[in-house]
C-alpha cells in the first residue's frame, strides 16, 4: 500500500466502521478502536514528519505557520462543545482546558499567541500569519459546522477527543523532528520553545489522560452516546490526517502553492 493510500484509508477506522454500522460497539471495543487509531496516527505522523529536519528554512516556516490555524479554530470549537454538553465531569474538564487555551485571563498566555511567538522566533513575517491553505480552511469550517449540527456525543469524538488526544500525538512527533533541524538546533537563533514545552510535554500527557477518563465516565453515564462518539472520532481522524497531508503537499512537494 502506498503512503498516499494509507493516508486516505486508515486501517483502524475502516475496520471498526463495520462495528459502528452494525451497532456492536461497546465501551471496551471503543477504547480498543481509539488506541489502535492513536497508534496508527503516531506511526503515520512519524513517517511524515521525518522530512522536517531536511527542509529548507522557508519551507519549514510555511509548514509551521499552517498549524496556527488549527489552534485558533480548536478554541472556538471547544467553546461550542462545552456549551452543548450536559453538566458533569467532561464538561467541567473541557472548560478548564478551554480556559488554559485562552490564557486564563491573560491574552499573551493564549495558546495561539504563544504559538505565534514561536513562529516569529523562526522568522515568520506577520503578513504570513493570515494565509491559511484554502483546502484546510474548508476542512476547519466543515468541522465547526458539523460540531454545531450534530449531537454532543459526536462533538466529543470530533473535538473533545480528536482535538486533545490526536493533536498531542502529532505535536509530540512534530516536536521530536523539529528539534533535529540544524536551524532549530542553533542556539544563536533564539527559538521560543514555550508552545512546545506546554504541548509536547508532561502537561499535555496529563490532559490526554484526564480527557480519556472523563470521556470514559461520560460513556458510562450515557452508553447510548457511544456510536455517535465513535463516528465523531472517526471523522476527526480523517479530517486531521487530510489537514496535515494538505500542509505537506503545499509546503514540501509543491512549495509554490504558498508563495
Ligand atoms: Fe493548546
Amino acid at each position: 500500500m502506498s503512503f498516499q493510500k494509507k493516508l486516505t484509508t486508515p486501517a483502524a477506522p475502516f475496520i471498526h466502521s463495520i462495528a459502528l454500522q452494525s451497532g456492536e460497539l461497546d465501551r471496551k471495543s471503543f477504547w480498543e478502536f481509539a488506541d489502535e487509531a492513536k497508534e496508527a496516527t503516531e506511526a503515520l505522523a512519524d513517517e511524515k514528519m521525518k522530512v522536517l529536519p531536511h527542509l529548507p528554512v522557508d519551507a519549514l516556516q510555511r509548514f509551521c505557520t499552517q498549524y496556527r490555524f488549527f489552534t485558533i479554530d480548536y478554541i472556538s470549537d471547544l467553546a461550542v462543545l462545552v456549551a452543548k454538553l450536559p453538566f458533569g465531569g467532561l464538561r467541567s474538564l473541557l472548560s478548564q482546558i478551554l480556559a488554559e487555551e485562552l490564557g486564563e485571563g491573560h491574552a499573551h498566555r493564549a495558546h495561539p499567541e504563544i504559538y505565534d511567538r514561536f513562529l516569529a522566533s523562526i522568522g515568520v513575517e506577520r503578513q504570513q500569519l493570515e494565509r491559511p491553505l484554502p483546502a484546510n480552511h474548508v476542512i476547519l469550517g466543515e468541522l465547526t459546522d458539523e460540531l454545531s449540527r450534530r449531537s454532543p456525543a459526536f462533538g466529543v469524538g470530533l473535538r473533545g477527543m480528536g482535538g486533545e488526544c490526536l493533536c498531542q500525538t502529532y505535536l509530540s512527533v512534530m516536536f521530536e523532528h523539529l528539534q533535529e533541524h540544524p536551524y532549530m538546533r542553533d542556539p544563536s537563533n533564539g527559538i521560543d520553545w514555550e508552545f512546545w514545552t506546554i504541548h509536547a510535554g508532561e502537561q499535555d500527557i496529563i490532559h490526554g489522560e484526564l480527557t480519556r477518563q472523563a470521556i470514559d465516565d461520560y460513556i458510562r453515564e450515557e452508553p447510548a452516546a457511544l456510536p455517535e462518539l465513535a463516528q465523531g472520532y472517526e471523522r476527526s481522524i480523517t479530517a486531521w490526517n487530510l489537514f496535515w497531508q494538505n500542509i505537506f503537499d503545499a509546503c514540501i512537494e509543491r512549495p509554490a502553492a504558498l508563495s
